[in-house]
């Protein structure tokens, strides 16, 4: 109850929170929440993703989407990547999640690679929301080599990330607009990419890439604050 009453610094979140693993403490360290996982929700199934569907999302944190999409698909059809496994262990700690979890047999892969390929499954969706947004800029090619060869072949990645041009719903141009070519995951804090490098990047993993703002504007009209980007990746056709 006492952290529900003091807004504790994010660096205190990030040091206190893999020991005490409280829910309040992950999301302080994620820096969102179930609305937005809510709203991250929706995207997905405005994408056409249904229950059917199999669902890899990639740096699922505490669960903030996952609860809900876990909850929205059938039984096995749901992997979670994060290399911090007490995010999602605390999220277990919820009663209501744990349950979902166990229910719909919910797998995670606790690793800092992307890479989901030894299930040996394919999914029609991945989901990444404020990963890119922080990534290493060769993390972009990493992350894109690693989903795109676990994507079904009418898959969709849909993925946030802020754009050195910035955006109309808030998201300031990089001063120079270039990228900004952070050689380590940068936390907290944000990393750029230029839409041509990323259009390039997917390009040279056999993916389409094409931004996605009425995803902005319908995140910030709850979440001013969440001005990523979104892009939408899919197979570039004969690849
Ligand atoms: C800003 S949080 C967003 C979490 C979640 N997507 C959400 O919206 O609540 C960034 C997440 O990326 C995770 N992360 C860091 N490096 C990663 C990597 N190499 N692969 C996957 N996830 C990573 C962090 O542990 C953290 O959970």
């Amino acid at each position: 109850m006492a952290f529900q009453r003091i807004r504790i610094p994010r660096q205190v979140a990030n040091l206190v929170g893999p020991v005490v693993r409280h829910p309040i403490l992950a999301r302080r360290y994620v820096d969102t929440d179930e609305v937005s996982g809510q709203l991250q929700f929706e995207i997905l199934k405005r994408e056409g993703c249904v229950p059917s569907h199999r669902v890899l999302e990639v740096g699922c944190g505490c669960l903030n989407a996952g609860r809900h999409v876990i909850g929205y698909l059938a039984a096995d059809n749901y992997v979670g990547i994060d290399p911090n496994d007490w995010l999602v262990q605390t999220a277990m700690g919820e009663p209501e999640v744990e349950q979902v979890v166990t229910t719909k047999r919910a797998r995670f892969l606790h690793v800092d690679t992307f890479d989901a390929s030894p299930l040996g499954l394919q999914f029609d969706y991945v989901l990444s929301h404020s990963v890119l947004s922080h990534a290493a800029h060769w993390q972009l090619d990493q992350f894109l080599e690693a989903v795109g060869n676990v994507l079904a072949p009418e898959g969709r990645i849909l993925a946030s990330i802020y754009l050195a041009e910035g955006n109309a719903c808030g998201s300031a141009p990089a001063p120079n607009l270039e990228d900004s070519h952070d050689e380590a995951w940068v936390y907290p804090g944000i990393s750029r990419f230029k839409l041509r490098t990323v259009l390039d990047a997917a390009d040279r993993h056999g993916l389409t890439a094409v931004t996605v703002p009425e995803y902005t504007e319908f995140i910030t009209a709850t979440r001013p604050r969440e001005c990523h980007d979104w892009m939408r990746f899919t197979r570039t056709a004969g690849e």
